[in-house]
């Protein structure tokens, strides 16, 4: 048997036929840009999450997500933005990009999100954003500290990119990823939870005049074509990515909730086969809706032996992330050495995603945990 890491097609039949007369339509009209689809797309997005009408602005990636919500918030060289080095490289990229200077807290051993202590702990004067990322699919714990946060004049900016539908219970209420501060950044690279066939992304403000904004900033700051108010960048989300997301937006529910059974049978599997010494399975905390975009475990001893045998025998296993962002070579220049952050250096020797997405089989599941149970002699 070979188990890949993830499989789309096992998804893509249920909605083949929308998405094919989607095509037709969008082939028909001749109007491959922004337009009708990608209003309708944010409008649902708009309901979805929760958020005043016009609150969703469509862009071309995650990585313009990011670069877009930090330009809305007027970053400038120098200032500070506290985030976490155990993500993908983006979050901090577009930070750097803009001139402005990534200062990161460590993360929580147990969910790999940002140590909210360690964060909070690391603003100064220069400190203009916080931005944390919900990473593998579960809320980082920043609904507490939000308030203090603009009191103290600085903007939360939430890289959802891996937690489209992900939510926390607090105050009675439901939260949404990327809804709680001031603007949500979400991906549609295909591999994501809810994913287009090329590249995609968007912005999420409940503050109208930033969703103004956002929407020209997006077209080269500009309100009325040829003329600009300010400098902007070319990220516009297209017709067929907006139309395929929109059908595929219907299923995400239903996607969500099969991850994360899978990974409920994953937690059964370790018992099962008595490989909790060796295999610790990530944390959902209370209150929260994890929604497994990944599944990522820790392995105490052996990851990259681990890591090889089960590739080889057929089971696609990856690390998500080898190497944390104060490690990277590009930003030697911030003067971060080994030791600053040990959890999230730790974790780059421990972590194993495990194949998760919808139309995994349990047998699948099975077959993955009996080899990792080999492998440690169980
Ligand atoms: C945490 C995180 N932030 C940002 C991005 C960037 O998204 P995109 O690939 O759509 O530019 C990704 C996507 O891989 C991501 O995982």
């Amino acid at each position: 048997m070979t188990v890949p890491i993830l499989d789309l097609s096992r998804s893509f039949g249920d909605i083949k036929p929308e998405v094919f007369a989607a095509m037709e339509r969008i082939f028909a009209a001749q109007s491959f840009i922004l337009g009708q689809e990608v209003k309708t797309f944010e409008g649902h997005c708009d309901s979805y999450l929760g958020v005043p009408e016009g609150s969703c602005v469509g862009c071309a990636s995650g990585t313009d997500a990011l670069l877009l919500a930090l330009m809305s918030v007027d970053i400038k060289p120098g200032d500070e933005v506290i985030t976490t080095p155990f993500t993908f490289f983006a979050t901090s990229g577009t930070i750097a990009r803009l001139g402005a200077v990534p200062v990161f807290a460590d993360v929580d051993p147990s969910t790999y999100n940002i140590d909210i202590a360690q964060a909070m702990s690391k603003i100064t004067s220069r400190t203009k954003v916080f931005l944390p990322v919900h990473i593998f699919g579960q809320m980082a714990p920043i609904v507490g500290v939000i308030s203090e946060l603009h009191e103290r004049g600085i903007k939360v900016i939430e890289d959802t990119a891996q937690a489209f539908g992900s939510t926390r219970f607090a105050d009675g209420g439901i939260l949404r990823a990327g809804t709680v501060g001031d603007v949500g950044c979400y991906s549609f690279f295909p591999t994501k939870n809810l994913g287009g066939c090329g590249d995609g992304g968007m912005v999420v403000t409940c503050d109208k005049d930033r969703a103004e904004r956002l929407r020209k900033l997006r077209v080269h700051g500009s309100g009325t074509t040829y003329y600009h108010d300010e400098v902007g960048i070319n990220s516009r989300l297209d017709a067929i990515q907006a139309a395929i997301l929109d059908i595929k937006l219907k299923h995400l529910e239903e996607w969500n909730e099969e991850r994360r059974k899978i990974a409920d049978y994953y937690r059964l599997l370790f018992k099962t086969h008595d490989v909790q010494e060796f295999i610790t399975a990530p944390v959902e905390l209370e209150g929260n809706y994890h929604i497994y975009h990944q599944y990522v475990v820790r392995v105490r001893e052996k990851r990259d032996e681990l890591m090889e045998y089960l590739n080889t025998e057929g089971f696609a296993v990856r690390v998500y992330y080898p190497l944390p962002l104060h490690l990277q070579p590009c930003f030697a220049y911030l003067g971060y050495k080994a030791g600053d952050f040990p959890v999230s250096e730790k974790l780059s020797h421990e972590v194993l995603a495990l194949p998760v997405f919808p139309g995994l089989t349990q047998s699948e599941q099975e077959a993955l945990v009996e080899k990792i149970a080999k492998f440690f002699g169980k």
